[in-house]
């Protein structure tokens, strides 16, 4: 009888597996700013020179709505700056870890997946999943009506399927349980590309950055 309960726990439980797949080798400069001053309406920092070379992983930390979200968004292009220049390196695969997706997402897990790797049959798509630490009943559930720790767990799925050679990563650890959390820092360490990192726990990167950055530096709102 004492078998059988451990047995069931552990089926309900899927310990996650990640593996982050590497495309080619990136140029040597991944992003340089020169007086680059991030923002929406007005100024969040002062002129930030900022250089990510390939192979480093850097944390960037820093108390909420200091611009550490805008800094990234800015350096991908996503927002203009205010002013200054942001240079982005050859051959960049870039893989980007969002902190927040505000839309409810109506597809179900599988399609969510799916749409991403076409060429894949529903099965590999199932084994994909299942890997991050998914139950069969998540993997069938629409993406919305998922804990904030397992939609992370089908957005890690995408991100680590793809072939990436930089890693941009936006609080990736905010909901997931002690096991992916480990699981994913076990990744990261072994990941061959760069990765720029957001977050607010040092336990979990301090083992395998070479850099942290506090954005107190160069925020404005200090
Ligand atoms: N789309 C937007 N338009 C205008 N202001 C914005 C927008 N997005 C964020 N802001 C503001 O810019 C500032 C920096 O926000 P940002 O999200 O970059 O902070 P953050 O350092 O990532 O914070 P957190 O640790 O909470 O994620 C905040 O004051 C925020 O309210
Ligand atoms: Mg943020």
């Amino acid at each position: 009888m004492d078998k059988m309960e451990i047995i069931e726990l552990e089926q309900e439980k899927p310990k996650p597996e990640f593996n982050f797949k590497t495309a080619r080798t990136s140029g040597r400069m991944i992003f340089e700013t020169n007086n680059l001053v991030i923002g929406y309406t007005s100024p969040l920092s002062k002129p930030i020179e900022f250089r990510l070379e390939r192979n480093q992983k850097i944390a960037i930390t820093g108390a909420n709505g200091l611009g550490k979200t805008t800094l990234i968004k800015s350096l991908l292009g996503i927002i203009k700056p205010i002013s200054g220049f942001v240079t982005k390196g050859e051959f960049l695969e870039v893989g980007y870890f969002e902190q927040e997706i505000k839309d409810a997402n109506h597809n179900t897990c599988i399609e969510e997946v799916w749409q991403d790797f076409p060429s894949l049959d529903q099965r590999d798509i199932r084994t994909m999943l299942a890997k991050c630490g998914l139950t069969t009943k998540h993997i069938e559930s629409k993406v919305m009506v998922l804990s904030g720790g397992e939609q992370a767990k089908v957005r890690l799925c995408k991100l680590m399927n793809k072939p990436t050679n930089v890693l941009i990563l936006d609080e990736p650890t905010n909901h997931l349980d002690i096991y992916a959390k480990d699981e994913l820092k076990r990744a990261l360490k072994e990941y061959k590309g760069t990765v720029l990192l957001i977050c607010h726990e040092p336990e979990f990167y301090e083992d395998f950055v070479d850099h942290i950055i506090d954005c107190k530096q160069w925020s404005n709102k200090i």
